[in-house]
């Protein structure tokens, strides 16, 4: 995939820009507070109709503006689309979202689930590694649901039967009453586990190899943690999950009908990460932990290549900051030939990155563009 121009009206600390990118890498380079992040946030925004920082989507429109919008060219397996995205204040903080595909308006954002792909790697994503099982499982979770229509369909039903089934156990209620969730649980959160535990053992693999790209002499490993016992590894499948499931919820009844929550199933699962075998969210350093959740970015980008025979966008960033500038230009190399990469730099690119094209933003909004020095 690639994205070609993006347009911004009112986003963020920009008024009106448009910025042109090309395939392969692109820098985007400046000091602090230039709205590299707003640009990468842009991006992937006008991609996914997504914020991908938490907070209102009313921070994204430009303080005091009545509204903002993103239009974005891009490119996917030789045919060339039109993404709109805008926001507009409505009373108090809240907004009205409209998505436009094409110039025909999307009805739900869902439907954009997976449609243009993008990797999305900030500093932030430390909490992928050293942060609550919650930051693993939406790691999970989306990567899935952008490559699985299954995945996706099973992934609403579970959320759903989980609130109702949670709200059920704040009342009084029967087992009779009760059993009916009980069933729909385990139909929508085996299908969930299934798949998880099917793309594991891949998805530790590829994050691996990116791992020992950028940073040789360590290893990296994933492993899913289940909330409850599993079958064993050769026995399992859609029945024997679905069994396993049924006696967790059993014999966890009298313990949830106390607390008035669910307390097994995909949504109470983690992953764990082990960097030389140690367990990296209690024994890795913060410059170890940025990097693994790095090759987990990078290893999901590999993910998708592979499902659609197309890497993804990659915005990455600040993503070199752990990195020596040695590795900056392999990880280059290695990675993004064939590939869009717009990556941030918060410093003056080293003279490796200056061959490729890159935008330097000032505090002025006037922006130098550089199109790589040969040689
Ligand atoms: N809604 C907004 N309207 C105007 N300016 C904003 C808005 N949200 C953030 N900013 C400004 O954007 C700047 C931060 O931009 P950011 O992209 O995070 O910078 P960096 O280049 O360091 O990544 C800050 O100066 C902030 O005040
Ligand atoms: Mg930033």
């Amino acid at each position: 995939m690639f994205l070609s121009r993006l347009s911004l009206e009112n986003f963020r600390n920009f008024t009106k820009k448009e910025f042109h990118f090309e395939n392969g890498i692109n820098v985007l380079w400046g000091k602090n507070a230039t709205g590299k992040s707003n640009l990468i946030e842009a991006i992937y925004f006008s991609l996914t109709g997504k914020p991908s920082r938490a907070g209102k989507e009313d921070e994204l429109i430009q303080f005091s503006l009545p509204y903002a919008r993103i239009e974005t060219c891009v490119e996917k397996k030789k045919k060339k689309f039109i993404l709109e995205a805008s926001l507009e204040r409505i009373e108090g903080n809240s907004t009205r979202k409209i998505l436009k595909l094409n110039r025909n308006p999307i009805r739900r954002v869902s439907e954009l689930m997976g449609e243009f792909k993008a990797v999305l790697f900030s500093p932030q994503d430390q909490s992928l590694v050293q942060g609550e099982p919650f930051y693993r499982r939406r790691f999970l979770d989306f990567m899935l649901c952008q490559t699985s229509k299954m995945y996706l369909h099973s992934y609403m039903k579970y959320q759903g039967v989980k609130d109702q089934r949670n709200s059920l156990l704040k009342q009084t209620h029967s087992s009779a009453e009760l059993f009916p969730w009980n069933s729909k649980l385990i139909e929508s959160g085996s299908q969930l586990l299934l798949k998880r535990l099917e793309i594991l053992p891949e998805l530790s693999v590829l994050s691996q190899k990116a791992h020992h790209f950028l940073c040789q002499s360590e290893s990296l490993e994933l492993q899913y943690l289940s909330s409850f016992p599993l079958p064993e590894q050769h026995k399992r499948d859609l029945e024997t999950i679905q069994e396993s499931f049924e006696k967790a919820l059993a014999e966890t009844a009298q313990e949830e009908k106390k607390r008035g929550i669910t307390l097994v199933g995909p949504h109470r699962d983690d992953m764990k990460i082990f960097i030389n075998n140690l367990d990296a969210r209690l024994f890795a350093s913060q410059g170890q932990q940025k990097t693994a959740a790095l090759s987990m970015r990078l290893a999901e980008g590999m993910f998708f290549e592979k499902m659609e025979e197309e890497p993804p966008v990659y915005l990455l960033d600040d993503c070199f900051s752990e990195l020596d500038s040695d590795r900056q230009h392999d990880f280059c190399d290695f990675f993004f030939k064939n590939t869009q990469t717009i990556l941030t730099l918060s410093q003056e690119p080293t003279p490796d990155l200056k061959l490729f094209p890159s935008i330097k933003l000032t505090n002025s909004g006037k922006e130098t563009v550089t199109y790589g020095i040969s040689g």
